[in-house]
């Protein structure tokens, strides 16, 4: 049984008044619940304030982005036993922003996820492709790609603590959900590429979530998918209305 998975990815948004509100909302209207996870990833300057103010509950907080290297003259990032630090059991990694805006490669994927996994921090890794490539029928070898690499040198155990994360590039922020069709036909070809490199039972045991353009208004139609066990929120999960009732739509 895979419970579903809410996360919140604020990105770089939200002023520190106004980030510690937001978790206050959350903490304070979504109850406790065993049917779903929820996990709140605010900008890394607010982490230390959102884990103390979700510290007694289930709520989950996790990073956006985390370096592969644990310490360093590395001007400008945060390791991952910084994040483990603050509190935080789970870290995005290889969103298609920093892929795309920032140029991070499969390889530093691969290295993040694993530096996040050496830290006790549920590396959540994102893959998906963008609208050129899937009009050129290549979301599947994208996918297969992104996933490969980044489970390079995983093994069983490695890959019981990690969420992958599906988001088409051309949903994101773009208002254009993928149908849920489109997306469980994705969702059960990460599942197959799991099957392949371990077994069934890590293959039905992993979460795959879906992100891009999720709504209170969609979620019903997503997470009714076989393969679909949760969403990552960028622009909906700002307002605890509308992540709120993401929330409950997940579970
Ligand atoms: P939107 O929900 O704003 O499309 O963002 C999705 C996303 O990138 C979550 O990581």
């Amino acid at each position: 049984m895979r419970i579903p998975l809410a996360a919140g990815n604020w990105k770089m948004n939200l002023s520190r008044d106004e980030a510690i509100a937001l978790a206050q909302a959350i903490k304070e209207q979504a109850s406790d619940s065993q049917r779903v996870d929820v996990l709140l990833c605010p900008p890394a300057v607010y982490l230390d304030a959102v884990c103390k103010i979700v510290e007694d509950t289930l709520i989950g907080v996790g990073s956006q982005d985390v370096f592969w290297q644990p310490e360093g003259a590395y001007t400008g990032e945060i390791s991952a036993p910084m994040v483990r630090g603050m509190g935080c059991s789970y870290s995005i990694v290889g969103h298609s922003e920093r892929r795309h805006l920032f140029g991070e490669t499969d390889e530093e994927v691969n290295w993040k996820v694993k530096a996040a996994q050496q830290n006790d921090l549920t590396p959540i890794l994102c893959v998906g492709e963008l609208l050129e490539e899937r009009q050129a029928k290549q979301t599947d070898k994208v996918i297969t790609r992104q996933v490969e690499a980044g489970l390079e040198d995983l093994d069983a155990d490695d890959v019981l603590n990690l969420i992958i994360a599906y988001e088409p590039v051309w949903a994101i922020g773009t208002g254009e959900v993928a149908r849920p069709d489109q997306a469980n036909e994705v969702h059960g070809l990460i599942r197959s590429i799991l099957q392949d490199r371990y077994d069934t039972s890590i293959s039905n045991g992993m979460r795959i979530i879906y992100g891009g353009s999720v709504k209170p208004d969609n979620i019903a139609g997503l997470i009714a998918q076989s393969e679909i066990d949760g969403a990552l929120v960028g622009g909906a999960s700002l307002k605890a209305d509308s992540f709120l009732e993401i929330i409950e739509g997940c579970a």
